[in-house]
């Protein structure tokens, strides 16, 4: 079995406890066979800040380039407030994405049954969901440029984001969307504000002209995105793949992570374009929720979001599909067996910890 160079990069806050589990699940599959890693483990974030004073050094950024996949926990707390904006602890992850490429950001959001009760919406509207967002990650406003705040003559200042798409950003987050949804149900939605941006009259043009000319045999709807955030609340189930910009991404994907019960479930994959000769993708994996601070080092954070993203690099970056459906199965029958971490506690019930969780599903793994 080929040797596959991880990064891991824990971060901030609640980042180090989740890492710590996906740390024993790596040395579970190394110790049963199942598949061989070598680790490196770097800062990111605002602890990168204080060794280094920027949220990434040159060597980790070198080490990510050269990693098979990275890892990647959470950044950000009130310790670094007052940094300077470049090297505020975010600047760190949005390098990562930028320099490697991964303008594909996969962001599935499942319901798993067990935890149905836990989601802010009546059970029947979100058991059984399992909707893909597609989130553009490299471009749009938040790496427009100019963006600045300048002040004026008056004295008053003026702040200016800008956002930006070219055809062919939108063409290839599009044929990922597409790709997607071939193999799941055929639907895909398309979000954005033709009705007030031009990049969102761009993004619809360019996502018609992709259906029309490549999967015409797929279904495409177009929707705003205040609608869709609307629809996401009202009837879920009735999206199957959103493609979206950044901002919007950012913004609907913690909307669908609420509807399963807890930001501390949703995975997601960060993903470059293939190499023609390699075949190889740049990946980065990371929980969607963020670094917690106000629980961090307290043992109470859910590693489900952390173990469910190696998943999807065992899926999207190591091809090993089984090994990902044993992790997938062994996640659904440990909250089958009632396991819960605080965030998706009912009230009254007991809660496990960070580490107890992640115990609990490396042991489903090895009886599976
Ligand atoms: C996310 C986060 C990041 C983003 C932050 C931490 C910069 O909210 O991954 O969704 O806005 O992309
Ligand atoms: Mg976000």
């Amino acid at each position: 079995m080929a040797t596959q160079k991880l990064l891991l990069l824990p971060g901030d806050g609640i980042g180090v406890e989740v890492m710590a589990e996906v740390r024993r699940l790596i040395a579970f599959l190394n110790k049963s066979g199942l598949a061989s890693f070598e680790t490196e483990e770097d800062l990111v974030g605002g602890s990168a800040y204080d060794a280094h004073g920027k949220a990434i050094s040159e060597d980790a950024m070198k080490r990510a380039q050269e990693a098979d996949a990275v890892m990647f926990g959470a950044v950000g707390g009130p310790k670094w407030a007052d940094v300077p904006y470049e090297a505020r602890p975010e600047a760190g992850l949005l390098r990562l994405r930028k320099d490697l490429g991964l303008f594909a950001n996969l962001r599935p959001a499942v319901c798993y049954p067990a935890l149905a009760d836990a989601s802010s919406l009546k059970r029947e509207l979100v058991e059984g969901l399992d909707i893909m967002i597609v989130r553009e990650l490299t471009g749009g406003v938040y790496f427009g440029e100019p963006k600045e705040i300048v002040t004026l003559e008056s004295g008053e200042k003026r702040a200016v984001d800008t956002q930006v798409y070219t055809t062919h950003e939108i063409e290839r987050i599009a044929r990922v969307a597409f790709d997607l949804a071939k193999v799941r149900k055929g639907l895909l939605h398309s979000s954005e504000k033709h009705n007030v941006m031009k990049s969102g009259v761009l993004w619809k043009q360019v996502v018609t002209s992709v259906h029309k000319s490549e999967y015409p045999e797929l279904k495409l709807e177009h929707i705003l995105a205040d609608n869709c955030g609307m629809q996401l609340v009202r009837t879920p189930k009735q999206f199957d793949v959103i493609v979206c910009d950044n901002l919007f991404g950012d913004m609907l994907s913690d909307v669908a992570a609420m509807l399963t019960g807890s930001l501390g479930m949703l995975p997601s994959a960060s993903l470059g374009a293939t190499d023609a000769k390699t075949g190889k993708r740049k990946a980065m994996y990371e929980p969607v929720h963020g670094s917690a601070p106000d629980i961090a080092g307290k043992g109470l954070a859910n590693p489900i979001a952390t173990l469910a993203s190696f998943g999807m690099a065992l899926r999207y970056s190591f091809g090993l599909a089984e090994a990902a459906d044993r992790l997938d199965a062994a996640i659904a029958e440990v909250l089958g067996e009632g396991l819960r971490t605080k965030d998706i506690a009912a009230p009254g019930q007991n809660a496990v910890s960070t580490s107890d969780m992640g115990a609990a599903v490396i042991k489903a793994m090895e009886q599976a």
